[in-house]
């Protein structure tokens, strides 16, 4: 968010830079640099002189090369051993420091798969983008459901693989505050090609700067099966375990298939076979998603099987039929950083106005007039 304390041509480069990690890594980067340009300038400098200064020209006679110069030799072999053991030392170091995780530590859970990420913190409370308070050391435990992906906050100098199949660890701490609003926040990249929408695996680290405002987004994202609506709850869960990465509220194709539109109908399968998009449908497809590929998208969804618990997938259910049938319509609280609550998810009225439709292109025949919800944020306690 600063660039104030960089070094000058650092500003130019990087843009954030907001850890404890920062300077180290900065430091080292910008020491390499400047001694390769450094060297680059006096070899290719030299190199270029001796080629002019001793060019063959008529009526000159080579001169005679010596083999060895003990000096020179031994000068530029030591030098340069100096010089790397020093690269070497201040590269170990900022290694441990990187790998040696503070006792103090808040523990987050990271989940991966393709293509969204999952943050589970300590209260089980689940948001698809990472929020830590400034000035705590956090250790992220990540894992993978599927295939190798990489966890990278480039402001924080950090980046650690997601393997599946065991645990890795990562940590940081955050000297810079963000805003937390819907846009706000430090960017995260899956930085490992995992398949198809590697590119949109995207999400943000929002830092919070008082521990006042960081508890309130805790209270936040408690367990949304306490919430004693199904459709609400459901929506909670479509925003933070990653479904609204593939399934849009309003008609839309993305990866997958919308939410909106087909419910109670017969739905063309790859297979020829025509299946009910009823609730066993949905449960299927959300535990066994190979079982049936929706005609014209690709078998990449990934198994919640142990994941989700029954009544979370109820509450999934309950809310796709929010969006699909008359009579299951949930006006919405509203949330912050959201104009109104009711409309602001795929629940909008009957004939509300389609020209007021989200930024993202439409599928003409399946949009209903829902507004898209799909980009805001459950849980944006500010
Ligand atoms: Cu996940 Cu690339």
């Amino acid at each position: 968010m600063t660039t104030a304390h960089l070094p000058p041509l650092a500003s130019f480069w990087f843009h954030d830079s907001a850890s404890t990690f920062s300077p180290t890594v900065d430091s080292l980067f910008y020491f390499i640099l400047w001694l390769s340009t450094f060297f680059f300038v006096l070899i290719v400098g030299l190199m270029l002189f001796f080629m002019a200064w001793y060019r063959s020209r008529p009526g000159h006679a080579p001169e005679h090369s010596p083999h060895h110069n003990n000096l020179l030799e031994a000068t530029w072999t030591i030098i340069p051993v100096m010089l790397i053991f020093v690269i070497f030392g201040l590269g170990f170091s900022g290694y441990m420091e990187m790998r040696t995780v503070p006792d103090n530590a808040m523990e987050v859970q990271v989940i991966a798969q393709k293509w969204n990420w999952s943050f589970r913190y300590p209260n089980g409370g689940f948001s698809p983008e990472l929020h830590i308070p400034k000035g705590r050391p956090i250790k992220l435990l990540l894992q993978s459901k599927d295939v190798l992906h990489s966890l990278y906050v480039p402001a924080f100098r950090a980046k650690m693989d997601c393997v599946p199949g065991r645990y890795n660890t990562m940590w940081f701490e955050a000297t810079e505050a963000t805003g937390t609003g819907p846009e706000d926040g430090f960017d995260l990249f899956c930085t490992e090609y995992c398949g198809t929408s590697h590119s949109t695996m995207m999400s943000r680290v929002v830092v919070y700067d008082n521990e006042d405002d960081y508890a309130k987004f805790l209270d936040g994202v408690i367990d949304p099966r306490k919430e004693a609506d199904p459709v609400i709850a459901g929506r909670t869960l479509y925003q933070n375990r990653g479904c609204a990465q593939c399934h849009s509220l309003d008609g839309a194709a993305r990866t997958g298939p919308s939410f909106k539109g087909g419910w109670g109908k017969e739905q063309p399968m790859t297979s020829g076979e025509n299946v009910l998009m009823d609730e066993n449908y949905i449960r299927s497809s959300i535990l066994n998603p190979m079982a049936h590929i929706r005609k014209g998208f690709q078998p990449v969804m990934p198994s919640y099987q142990g994941q989700l618990k029954d009544d979370e997938i109820y509450a999934l259910i309950s809310f796709i039929k929010s969006i699909n049938l008359e009579g299951y319509e949930t006006q919405w609280p509203a949330l912050e950083g959201e104009e109104g609550g009711a409309a602001a998810t795929g629940a909008a009225e009957p004939g509300a106005d389609p020209a007021e439709k989200a930024d993202e292109p439409v599928d003409d025949k399946e949009a209903e007039g829902a507004d898209a919800p799909a980009e805001a944020p459950v849980n944006d306690a500010a």
